[in-house]
């Protein structure tokens, strides 16, 4: 049987009309698709890193990195997020950044990771792309064969810098497009529209790759229309300011363009006074299809899983509600059809198992 033929009869049961406690929660199989490597570095390895590669840091002590993490809105997480970036030097740092993320990928249940880079905080640096990428993809690789992670590799251009700049990455990038499945477009949103790298996504798109872009973090509507329309995005990044545009909140739902949303982030960075105010559930009462992600773990207070408790101290979530959050990652991930139905029948049978030991 198909995995939505099983998940229509789940959705029908009474037992998934009950909150979702934590420990449901926990155990739930989820893919994340909005995650950037470099904030998943965590404050004691960005501090011994500076100590082993001789990097001055403007800290004394893991705690004072630590205490250092307040935001007021996007940019001033990123000014720090470069800062510490700048520790990783060797092929061997980025192995140990990707496999400390892929062990939480393990502890969250997560199954399949769509993780982000962005060679240009490196590259320009004086750190080769090779380098980035060959110490992430070794992490990956090992960790598929030791605990069976499923990822795809998304690769990200800086819209602070140029189209030029862009373009040049995108050359570095086809001489690993075995490796790498999709290409994004991050860093500070206000003043650097996806109107700025319209050409650069044609070429991307004819080369093969799947396209997104981060739009509606903190820009307005417009950007997610240009990404829809000038990108030919097939996934958006945040686009939780969609809502102030009911034609594009209509236009999201009717071609089920997926929102990967990260609620710890929006709140850490301002968007939201506190996430009570999140508007992921609006969204998913209104059948977009929109996914949990941490973003920035390390520098917003939680990985997946913290995510969603979060989600849940706010919000009444019911299982049947973080069922279709968890489907919805599954659905709006790249993977085969065949792969999804995978995922799919075991999250269907994870909330089977559960309900029945819940007597
Ligand atoms: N790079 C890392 N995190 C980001 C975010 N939340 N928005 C834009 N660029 C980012
Ligand atoms: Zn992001």
């Amino acid at each position: 049987m198909q995995a939505s033929t099983e998940f229509n009869q789940l959705a029908r049961l009474d037992k998934v009309k009950q909150l979702a406690s934590k420990a449901f929660l926990a155990g739930l199989p989820k893919a994340e698709l909005h995650l950037h490597l470099d904030g998943s570095l965590s404050p004691q390895l960005m501090f011994d890193l500076a100590n082993k590669n001789s990097v001055a840091l403007p800290y004394q002590s893991v705690e004072e990195i630590e205490a250092a993490y307040q935001f007021s809105d996007l940019q001033s997480f990123l000014d720090l997020y470069y800062q510490g970036a700048g520790v990783l030097q060797t092929e061997q740092d980025f192995y140990d950044l990707t496999w400390d993320y892929c062990l939480h990928c393990k502890a969250d249940n997560i199954l399949h990771t769509e993780l982000s880079f962005d060679p240009q905080t490196h590259t320009q640096r004086g750190i080769s792309f090779d380098t980035v990428i060959g110490g992430t993809l070794r992490a990956l690789k090992d960790s598929e064969q030791q605990f069976g992670l499923s990822y795809k590799l998304m690769l990200n251009f800086l819209r602070h810098l140029s189209a030029d700049s862009a373009a040049e990455t995108l050359e570095s990038a086809l001489l690993w497009k075995e490796k790498i499945t999709s290409i994004g477009l991050d860093s500070s949103e206000l003043g650097h529209p996806p109107s700025k790298f319209t050409d650069v996504f044609a070429k991307a798109k004819a080369e093969g790759f799947k396209i997104v872009a981060h739009a509606g973090e903190e820009g307005p509507p417009d950007y997610i229309w240009q990404a829809i329309n000038l990108l030919k995005v097939d996934r958006i990044d945040h686009g939780i300011r969609a809502d102030e545009d009911p034609k594009l909140m209509e236009y999201l739902a009717q071609h089920q363009i997926p929102l990967t949303v990260c609620p710890l982030s929006n709140v850490r960075l301002c968007v939201y006074e506190d996430m009570q105010q999140h508007n992921i559930f609006k969204m998913l009462g209104q059948n977009i299809r929109v996914t949990v992600n941490s973003d920035d773990p390390t520098y917003f207070g939680g990985y997946l899983n913290d995510n969603f408790f979060a989600l849940a101290d706010a919000f009444p979530m019911t299982q049947l509600q973080a069922i279709q959050l968890a489907h919805n990652s599954f659905t709006a991930s790249f993977i085969s059809y065949p792969q999804k139905q995978f995922f799919l029948q075991k999250l269907i049978s994870y909330v089977e198992q559960f309900n029945a030991k819940e007597k």
